[in-house]
């Protein structure tokens, strides 16, 4: 999930001398004495369209003897805002990635809390950076990583220590293109109004634009769609509530163009450039060079069916409840006839917590479900969740209110989409988190369907997303580098925990454990799948294989071709085993 737009390079000293490629030097850090001078940046500054930028954490403005101008009821009123952290170069959407733990256990952070009387220092935030309006600018950036040997994420992939970042935050160019046919590709090959969007552009500006143009594409969805609509979310893979019924954001992909590590600016498509075509679709943010802009099909604009069902349980246990396992039990074995029924979209199966509180939450949508075929795929789980509702008391179990369940007719996704996600933008980011995350393949679910349940009422935070099966398990495998184990994944599982500002290192290690015990049991039952490159661990035990699968040998020989450097590099990323876990050295 992060989708801050910042795309960081750390600086590699040059060794021009040397014609043999390896051994490679380590990262140059700000504050190394091989750190570009000064006279260095303001050679790059001149070649560029905007000042360079300093950038700094969020919560900087609230301590008045480093920032005496600095607006912190600015800061504590978007802390939350996903847009709001998308514009700041220094926020990332989860504060725990501006943070660093020294090996000694020391935390470099900069709190909002300032109560906790905590120093306010960098972090994991760059130091400097391009602020990029132009392809021309990225090549500058990117040059000047490179001469001097320089490189560079919800999972803090776009952040590091002591970096030089190349912010492409306002690439925010959208064009529609009546009759689109890609560079080189033959006349007849024509798609008709293809949306071409600049790196900066969120999914709130594409769906704003596709709307305009009464057209509609599957994309994130987050808390005001601030998820870049070309960058990390498209690399990754890129899930969406329409992915099973249009494919996922590689599947949609007509055309690239990308910035590879030696300045030149490439245009990619089935028609040239094709190996890093396939790459950068799937192979990860980060990895494969600067991605300028993306061209996807867009689809006609039409009604949608869609689904809500909300629950809420008031226990005086907290804790797994045998009512919460019945609810549960009984929506996972029916959720493969949901997949067939064409929905696409979320639920949250949230653990009871002692009170009233939030119980199984889902909303669907679909466009190809006719309202019969949903009435039909939903009514007896509306009815079973009634009963069992109606038999639940707060003393045996909790009491089960239903607080909706209902489907109906809306005009599009976009009508959708701003109902539920545009509200103030706030609530889904600004506090630390770390993911698990697990594709399940229909299999897997069929046979433990109780299992499955079990796994996900003893997990923080699980969410159980209809964004595979349908179109997304029909495409070949092998038509783009997005790993394999997504076309056979009906579900993609997500949980997560946290930890409240100014925890200490252990306390961070604690909330580790628990998503590592997570993906255990999710892995134990479901060994031969994988992970979500995007939302995911970053303590897989073999990431290779459960982010790539069999595609991983493929993606590492394109990146050898492009990028022979390894410039580009992101933690847990195609490339990134051949490095310390800090991405500083090289192993030997
Ligand atoms: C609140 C929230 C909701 C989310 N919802 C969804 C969802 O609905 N579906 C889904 O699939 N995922 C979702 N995600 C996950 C999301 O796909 C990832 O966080 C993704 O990495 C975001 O990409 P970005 O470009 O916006 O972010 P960034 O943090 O800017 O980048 C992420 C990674 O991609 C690289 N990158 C960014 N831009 C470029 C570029 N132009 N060229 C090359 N590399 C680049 C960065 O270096 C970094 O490694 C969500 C995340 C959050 C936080
Ligand atoms: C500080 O930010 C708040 C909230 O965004 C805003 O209302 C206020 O006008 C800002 N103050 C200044 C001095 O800019
Ligand atoms: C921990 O390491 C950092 C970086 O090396 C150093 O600045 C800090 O003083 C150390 N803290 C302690 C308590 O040793
Ligand atoms: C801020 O930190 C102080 C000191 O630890 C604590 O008492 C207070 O509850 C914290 N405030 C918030 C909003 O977390
Ligand atoms: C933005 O798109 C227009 C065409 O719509 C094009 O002329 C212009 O060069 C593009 N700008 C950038 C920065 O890509
Ligand atoms: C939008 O497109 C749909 C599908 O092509 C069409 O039925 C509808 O009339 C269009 N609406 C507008 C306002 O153009
Ligand atoms: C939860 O149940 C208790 C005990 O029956 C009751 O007092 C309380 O009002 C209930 N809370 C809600 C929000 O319904
Ligand atoms: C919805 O489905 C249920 C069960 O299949 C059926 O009894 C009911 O009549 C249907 N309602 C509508 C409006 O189709
Ligand atoms: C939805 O829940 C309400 C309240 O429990 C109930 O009256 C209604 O019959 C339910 N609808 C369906 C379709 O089960
Ligand atoms: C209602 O709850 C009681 C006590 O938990 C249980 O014995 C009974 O089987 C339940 N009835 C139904 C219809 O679920
Ligand atoms: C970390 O914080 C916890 C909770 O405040 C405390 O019990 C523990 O001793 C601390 N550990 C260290 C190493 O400071
Ligand atoms: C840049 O790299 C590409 C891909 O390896 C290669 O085709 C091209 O010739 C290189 N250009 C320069 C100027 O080195």
């Amino acid at each position: 999930m992060q989708f801050i737009i910042p795309f960081i390079l750390l600086i590699v000293p040059v060794s021009f001398e040397s014609v043999v490629p390896l051994p490679r030097p380590c990262r140059c850090l700000y504050g190394d004495p091989c750190w570009p001078s000064q006279l260095e940046f303001d050679v790059l500054a001149a070649r560029v369209s905007q000042p360079l930028i300093q950038p700094l954490p969020p919560a900087h403005a609230c301590y008045p003897h480093i920032d005496p101008s600095g607006n912190c009821t600015d800061v504590q009123a978007n802390w939350q805002d996903g847009n709001w952290r998308a514009d700041h170069a220094g926020a990332m959407q989860s504060p725990n990635f501006e943070t660093f733990i020294f090996p000694n256990d020391t935390i470099s952070a900069c709190y909002l809390n300032t109560s906790l009387e905590y120093p306010c220092t960098q972090g994991s935030v760059p130091v400097i950076g391009v602020d990029a309006r132009s392809s021309e600018d990225v090549q500058a950036a990117v040059e000047f990583a490179a001469s001097h040997h320089l490189r560079h994420d919800y999972l803090g992939r776009s952040a590091a220590r002591g970096a030089f970042l190349i912010w492409t935050h306002h690439l925010k160019n959208i064009t529609f293109t009546d009759s689109f046919i890609p560079d080189g590709g033959p006349a007849f090959e024509v798609y008709e109004n293809a949306l071409t969007v600049g790196a900066g552009v969120q999914w709130h500006e594409a769906y704003d634009a596709a709307h305009s143009r009464n057209v509609t594409l599957g994309g994130g969805l987050s808390a005001g769609g601030s998820v870049g609509a070309a960058g990390g979310w498209m690399q990754g893979g890129g899930h969406s509530a329409l992915s099973p019924a249009y494919g996922l954001g590689v599947d949609n992909v007509l055309q690239l163009t990308v910035v590879i590590a030696n300045g030149t600016h490439l245009t990619a498509n089935a028609y040239q450039n094709t190996d890093i075509f396939w790459a950068l679709r799937g192979g990860g943010g980060g990895t494969y060079g600067i991605v300028t802009s993306a061209t996807y099909r867009t689809r006609p604009s039409v009604p949608m069916i869609a689904a809500f069902f909300a629950t809420i349980i008031n226990s005086t246990d907290p804790g797994p409840s045998p009512v919460l396992e019945r609810l549960y039990t009984e929506f996972i074995r029916i959720s493969p006839s949901l997949s067939d029924a064409g929905w696409g979209g979320y639920a949250s199966l949230a653990l009871g917590a002692e009170g009233t509180s939030l119980a199984l939450r889902f909303f669907f949508i679909s466009p190809t479900t006719s309202p019969t075929q949903a009435n039909d795929s939903l009514a007896p789980y509306f009815e079973f969740a009634q009963t069992l509702a109606a038999n639940s008391s707060v003393e045996n179990g909790g009491a089960l209110t239903i607080v909706a369940n209902f489907t109906t007719q809306v005009e599009s996704f976009y009508a959708w989409e701003s109902t539920i996600f545009r509200g103030e933008g706030q609530g889904q980011v600004g506090f630390n988190a770390e993911l698990g995350s697990r594709l399940l393949p229909r299999d897997v679910i069929e046979k433990n369907y109780k299992r499955v349940a079990q796994i996900l009422l003893a997990l923080p935070a699980a969410s159980f997303y209809f964004v595979g099966g349908g179109v997304v398990s029909l495409r070949d495998p092998s038509s783009t580098g997005l790993n394999p184990a997504w076309r056979k994944a009906m579900v993609h599982v997500l949980f997560g925990t946290g930890w409240p500002e100014g925890a200490n290192a252990s306390q961070i290690r604690e909330a580790e454990e628990i998503v590592k015990g997570g993906i255990a049991q999710l892995r134990a039952i479901s060994p031969n799948s994988g992970a979500y490159f995007n939302e995911a661990s970053m303590f897989e035990p073999n990431p290779q294989e459960t982010f790539f699968g069999s595609h991983y040998a493929k993606l590492k020989g394109i990146k050898a071709k492009y990028d022979p450097s390894d410039l580009f590099l992101v933690a847990k990323g195609v490339g990134s085993e051949d490095w310390d876990e800090y991405l500083i050295c090289p192993r030997k």
